[in-house]
């Protein structure tokens, strides 16, 4: 159905549509005969979702605020897994992991050469010298918003101190890389440069997404990428980068047993940090840390 000039624009500010999205459309039409992909309306966000995704990123900041305030050698994952779950809940949120897909923890804890997707468990517990992520993803009435951050145990090696230090700056040339009006392949080629430049592998076939009214929307955000390919970013998005930087080889492999856990292939160290980031009409906002 094409909306006329006069109706109430499809993106939910209530306004008429000349006057609020009619020109974005024409310009994404235009695009889209070039051959660019274009996103969908449907991973646009409305004004209210966007405040709806604010909020849950405030519950999902806190939400690791208070991990990183208690975390310490000697404890457990499943301690780690306790502390997000109670606090997630006493706050009215829902830690989003759980029962998704069948996880079946409330948060996701990767350790050393775990890349992601690490279940919490009674016990494994946390050494001095381990580089550990903490992934928490909130969902609060409704929407989600997805973080996660690395923590180092007491004092840890050099190596494993740069390969955390370099992957946030990873992290954060990915984030300085989105723009409306730019695209998708250049988060990945932003990523993998900071990466390569330091000699480590980034991982190809997990990433980032969509993300705010479910778990994983459209688009996939891939780490590695060439400027001016991919997806259309444009203001109303809401996606993750969420690079994992192995010091060794790219590859690797998932649990046989738990169906989920990550591991480098040659069981070197990898690391990850994680925002959820708006695209806004001036560049990005970043939601959660
Ligand atoms: N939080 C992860 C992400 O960043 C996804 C975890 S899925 C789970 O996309 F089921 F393992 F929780
Ligand atoms: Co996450
Ligand atoms: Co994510």
């Amino acid at each position: 159905m094409k909306l006329g000039r006069n109706d109430i624009c499809w993106c939910g500010s209530h306004k008429k549509y000349k006057s609020c999205h009619l020109a974005f459309d024409e310009k994404l039409e235009e695009m889209k005969q070039k051959g660019i992909l274009t996103p969908p309306h449907k991973i646009i966000k409305t004004p209210e979702q966007m405040e709806g995704i604010r909020k849950s990123g405030r519950l999902n900041t806190a939400v690791l605020d208070f991990v990183a305030e208690n975390i310490k050698e000697g404890m457990t994952t499943e301690e780690i897994n306790t502390l997000v779950h109670e606090y997630t809940i006493s706050h009215g949120g829902i830690p989003a992991p759980l029962h998704y897909k069948g996880f079946p923890k409330s948060v996701c804890t990767s350790i050393n050469e775990e890349v992601c997707h690490g279940i919490p468990d009674k016990n494994r517990v946390l050494q001095k010298g381990d580089i550990i992520n903490v992934d928490v993803t909130t969902i609060l009435d409704g929407y989600y918003a997805d973080a996660s951050r690395m923590f180092c145990i007491g004092e840890v090696s050099p190596e494993a101190k740069r390969l955390v230090e370099v992957t946030k700056q990873c992290l954060d040339a990915g984030v300085a890389a989105v723009k409306p009006w730019g695209f998708l392949g250049d988060i990945g080629y932003a990523v993998n440069s900071i990466a390569v430049k330091n000699g480590y592998a980034v991982v190809e076939n997990i990433g980032g997404h969509g993300v705010g009214l479910a778990f994983h929307e459209e688009p996939y955000v891939c780490h590695i990428g060439k400027p001016n390919t991919g997806m259309l970013l444009v203001p109303g998005m809401v996606i993750t980068v969420e690079p994992m930087i192995n010091a060794g080889t790219a590859e690797v492999y998932q649990d046989a047993k738990n169906g989920w856990t990550i591991y480098t292939e040659d069981g070197a160290l990898s690391a990850q940090w994680e925002y959820t980031v708006a695209i806004t009409e001036n560049g990005a906002e970043i939601i959660t840390k």
